[in-house]
């Protein structure tokens, strides 16, 4: 596994190893309790410009700072549009920053002893130069607060992993650090279909002691995901309901697909047959970049659908690989669980004070 930014030594027994699948619609945050269980944290990935929301005492509520500007991180405010995370820069852009600070300081503990594992893309999860820049973002001065504003921690170190492998690496570890023996010998593919991008590996696993195979021909990102099913209902949603086209914004519309229900005016409407229409419209634009990485890869003995995707388009999947398909038990924390098992467990940067 492909590690930077590690600096020399470890923070001290005291270091708190956290795994996070920063996606561009939620931060998926895995971490250990005091007995050493899994605490899985899911934190929406919203953040607006300026300070938009005061409490009833006027101080200002979510807000915070960075290169000199204020932003609000949280639920949306309904007058004000998001930032749209679902770009390519978004891995080193500031809503990334303030959404890791956010996400970092729901954990608990001080998060200058944090040593964080993080995601990217697999099509640049192996570039240095990327790496080293997201690294860069992440050390930007964040600060909470309105007046005095407060200078908040970062984290101790960072390491760099690729979303997908990390899926991998949550099937390939349990949460007691032992290996699964019966992904010995095989081809696993991973898909990894996030809000924005779909990430595609095969991984091979030649056995105990040996290093972990990255068919790499067989490796890719493509810039599709949930998104394009939201935009799908979107428009259908329009057409239905005329009237309310203002109140259809991407939020709500990608809260409609997971719930299959849509609250209009205080009024509950059924949307369960345009959710249904939009998914199979959207997974035909998906579709090609599955089957280009896996049907020419005859040798995936398990195909393993990750991420809010997995679960959304859990039908169209199970129709295309209906021989091979292996649901995993936790979708849209597979990766955090791999970055945060493989840092507990196996990361080398931290193996001196494993014992
Ligand atoms: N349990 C669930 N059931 C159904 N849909 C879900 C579930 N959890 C998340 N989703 C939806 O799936 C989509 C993708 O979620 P996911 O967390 O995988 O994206 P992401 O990792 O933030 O995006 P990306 O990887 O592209 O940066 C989201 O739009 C979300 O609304
Ligand atoms: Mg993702």
């Amino acid at each position: 596994m492909d590690v930077s930014n590690s600096s020399d030594g470890r923070h001290g027994d005291d270091e708190v190893l956290v795994g996070v699948d920063d996606g561009s619609s939620a931060f998926k945050v895995v971490y250990g309790d005091s007995n050493g269980n899994e605490v899985k944290l899911l934190v929406s990935a919203v953040v607006s410009g300026g300070a938009l929301e005061t409490d009833s005492a006027g101080r200002s509520v979510g807000v915070l700072f960075t290169d000199g500007e204020a932003f609000t991180v949280g639920p949306p405010v309904a007058s004000v549009a998001a930032f749209n995370t679902a770009n390519d820069g978004f891995h080193t852009s500031q809503a990334h920053r303030l959404l890791l600070a956010n996400a970092l300081s729901q954990v608990g503990v001080p998060v200058s002893k944090m040593a964080v594992g993080l995601g990217l893309p697999v099509g640049v999860a192996f570039d240095a130069a990327v790496k080293a820049q997201k690294t860069g973002n992440c050390a930007k001065d964040v600060y909470a607060g309105y007046e005095p504003r407060v200078l908040l921690e970062r984290p101790f170190r960072l390491f760099h992993y690729a979303q997908s492998v990390g899926a991998y690496l949550s099937l390939l570890i349990n949460p007691a650090g032992a290996e699964n023996p019966a992904l010995t010998g095989l081809s696993v593919a991973v898909v990894d279909i996030g809000s924005y991008t779909t990430d595609t590996v095969v991984v091979r696993n030649p056995g105990a002691g040996q290093s972990l195979i990255l068919v790499k021909s067989l490796t890719q990102s493509a810039p599709v995901g949930v998104s394009i099913a939201v935009d799908e209902l979107q428009a259908i949603l329009v057409a239905r309901f005329r009237e309310a086209h203002k109140a259809l914004t991407y939020e709500r519309v990608a809260g409609a697909l997971v719930t299959r229900t849509l609250k209009l005016f205080g009024k509950e409407h059924d949307v369960s047959s345009e959710v249904v229409a939009a998914l199979e419209t959207a997974f035909t634009r998906i579709k090609p970049s599955l089957t280009a990485t896996i049907e020419s890869a005859a040798s995936a003995d398990m195909v393993v659908p990750v991420g809010g995707g997995a679960v959304l388009f859990s039908e169209q999947l199970a129709r295309l690989f209906p021989q091979n398909l292996a649901v995993h038990d936790d979708p849209l924390f597979a990766n955090a669980l791999g970055y945060y098992r493989f840092l507990r467990f196996a990361e080398p940067a931290l193996a001196t004070s494993r014992g």
